[in-house]
């Protein structure tokens, strides 16, 4: 099986190199690829990176994250996340390939608080989340075989993530304002990454599994308790953290005013994903566990 990965250098990309490697041949690419265009501002030249290497599979890891950043520049986070993922779904179907592809719960407006599912009407409340939804859109209208994996909260060892930020803020000050009415799942790349493996090689068998699915990590928090998780975790580990327990304070949304909205309900019911694929999800305290210890001892 050839594989091509695009987006090599991001949180799940980096995952991803380790989880496809032992799937099959994996062209791994990042944007400023010397030899072979996988530039997601330039469509057409996507398109003829993909009629080089004809893959079996092409997975995207690729996209504009920049959430504030995205309200200001619109039409190129389209090309991004929309008009780039439209196109490599295009020449999927032209080769008969799988097409795999990230989106995210800013494709929901935030609204209650069950667990979104697949189905569920969409309202995105930004650009950001306006375009993954568009490049879901495009993927499924195309016609190729596709798995698209919404997630949210991602975070890696690799790389800066809000565990690393609070534990930054939390050596350095007496207290911290945490917001605490949006409420979603923290998932770890590493988790997408090996459930993605898992999903291709099932694939292969089992084309009908083709569509659009919900993956997180179980359980839910706000940003308030995950920051809570990470401060307490460090503390057990002996780092030296200034806030105390006490000093982490939940403050809303409204407290940090961004230019993007985020959804506050950012649950997503992964019900359909499980059954399935036959698949455990983990908690998401594991995951988070985890990473701190890859970070933390980094250090030391
Ligand atoms: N991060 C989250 O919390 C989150 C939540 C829900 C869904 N997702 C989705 O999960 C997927 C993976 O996200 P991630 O967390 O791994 O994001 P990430 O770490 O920001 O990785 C995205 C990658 O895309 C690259 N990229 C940016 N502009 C590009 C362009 N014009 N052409 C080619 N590559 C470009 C980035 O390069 P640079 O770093 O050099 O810009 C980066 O390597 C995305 O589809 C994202 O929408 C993420």
């Amino acid at each position: 099986m050839k594989i091509l990965l695009l987006g090599k250098g991001g949180q799940v990309g980096w995952e991803l190199q380790r989880s496809l490697a032992t799937l099959g041949e994996v062209v791994a690419l990042d944007f400023d690829d010397p030899d072979l265009c996988a530039d997601f501002s330039n469509p057409a030249g996507l398109a003829e990176t993909v009629r080089k290497i004809a893959p079996d599979v092409i997975v995207n890891a690729a996209a504009h994250t920049a959430v504030d950043k995205a309200e200001s520049e619109a039409e190129l986070v389209r090309t991004i996340n929309a008009a780039s993922p439209g196109v490599l779904a295009e020449e999927a179907r032209r080769l008969d390939a799988w097409l795999v592809h990230y989106s995210t719960d800013y494709v929901f407006d935030g609204s209650g608080e069950r667990p979104w599912r697949e189905d569920d009407a969409t309202g995105p409340l930004s650009v950001y989340g306006a375009t993954k939804l568009e490049g879901e859109q495009l993927i499924r209208q195309s016609g190729c075989k596709h798995l698209i994996f919404r997630t949210s909260w991602v975070y890696g060892a690799l790389g800066g993530n809000f565990a690393k930020t609070m534990l930054k803020l939390a050596k350095e000050r007496d207290s911290l304002k945490v917001i605490d009415d949006q409420i979603g799942a923290p998932t770890g790349a590493d988790l997408l990454a090996d459930v993605t493996a898992h999903a291709i090689r099932m694939a292969q068998r089992q084309p009908e599994i083709s569509g659009l699915y919900h993956l997180v990590a179980a359980g839910e928090t706000s940003w308030h308790g995950y920051a809570s998780f990470v401060l307490d975790v460090a503390r057990r580990k002996g780092v030296a953290i200034k806030v105390a327990a006490d000093a982490i304070q939940p403050v809303p949304t409204s407290a940090f005013p961004t230019p993007a909205k985020r959804p506050h309900n950012s649950r997503l019911n992964t019900e359909k994903l499980r059954n399935t694929m036959s698949l455990h999800l983990p908690h998401w305290q594991a995951g988070v566990a985890r990473m701190l210890t890859e970070i933390l001892d980094e250090k030391s």
